[in-house]
């Protein structure tokens, strides 16, 4: 099980969901020493971002490159050599076979990790269906989580609530990073489906991503600084 070795500092991923390169250094420097792991997803990445991949890994951070890729078999593969090659920890792809299989392929020899997005969390059974799917979200969850472990990729993005069961499905080796985690109290915003930090951990999580309940907090070391000690705690 992944989750047990990793210090509860290390489990905490912050979403630089920030609308310029300035704006995600200035958060960078004030969170200091409290945050270790990032993710830069498609706002930032497309504002100009993604040598922040190389920046913060250079500077000793962990980034998780959440660019959702999904093309041909090669042009995935392809893609994942060059994002490796920033310093990447983690990227994320859509769970489809060939796009995970290119992956795979394009991560050999460096030490990036591939996750698999299932399903969207924003998708329901009709989004599903209106998509030209026959299978349900919990369904083709469970399916392309098969997908993944057999493929070999090495962890997937699920909400804390399908953490459980997914854990179940892929064992330990597999990691689940999961969004949707609001401390006690902390507003939900758009997120249906929330957990705390606690929660999630004892649901099987082994990385929580975290974005507005530390970017818009009046003290965001603070705030990172108690989920950090929830995980710290809840894995105890
Ligand atoms: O601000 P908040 O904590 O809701 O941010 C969650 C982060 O996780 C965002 O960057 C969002 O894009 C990402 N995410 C998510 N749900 C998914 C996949 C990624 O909320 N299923």
């Amino acid at each position: 099980m992944p989750a047990l070795d990793i210090p509860g500092r290390d489990r905490l991923i912050v979403a630089l969901d920030l609308p310029s390169v300035a704006a995600a250094e200035a958060m960078v420097a004030r969170l200091g020493d409290s945050v270790t792991f990032y993710k830069i997803g498609y706002q930032l990445a497309y504002a100009g971002g993604l040598p922040l991949v190389r920046q913060l890994s250079s500077a000793g951070k962990k980034v998780f490159a959440d660019l959702k890729l999904h093309d041909i078999g090669n042009t995935v593969a392809r893609g994942v050599e060059s994002v490796a090659a920033l310093g990447a920890t983690f990227l994320t792809v859509h769970a489809y076979p060939q796009t995970m299989k290119g992956a795979v392929e394009g991560r050999a020899g460096s030490g990036l990790k591939i996750l698999a997005v299932t399903v969207l969390t924003s998708y329901d059974d009709g989004d599903l269906h209106a998509a030209g799917y026959r299978l349900g979200v919990s369904d083709l969850v469970e399916a392309r989580a098969q997908q993944a472990q057999e493929i070999g990729i090495d962890g997937l993005v699920c909400s804390p609530e399908e953490a459980a069961s997914l854990r179940r499905t892929v064992g330990g080796r597999m990691s689940l990073v999961t969004p949707g985690v609001r401390p006690a109290g902390a507003a939900a915003g758009d997120q249906k489906r929330i957990m705390t930090p606690a929660r999630a951990v004892a649901a099987g999580a082994d990385y929580l991503v975290v974005g507005r309940p530390v970017l818009e907090a009046s003290d965001p070391k603070a705030a990172a600084q108690a989920i950090v000690a929830e995980i710290a705690q809840a894995s105890a």
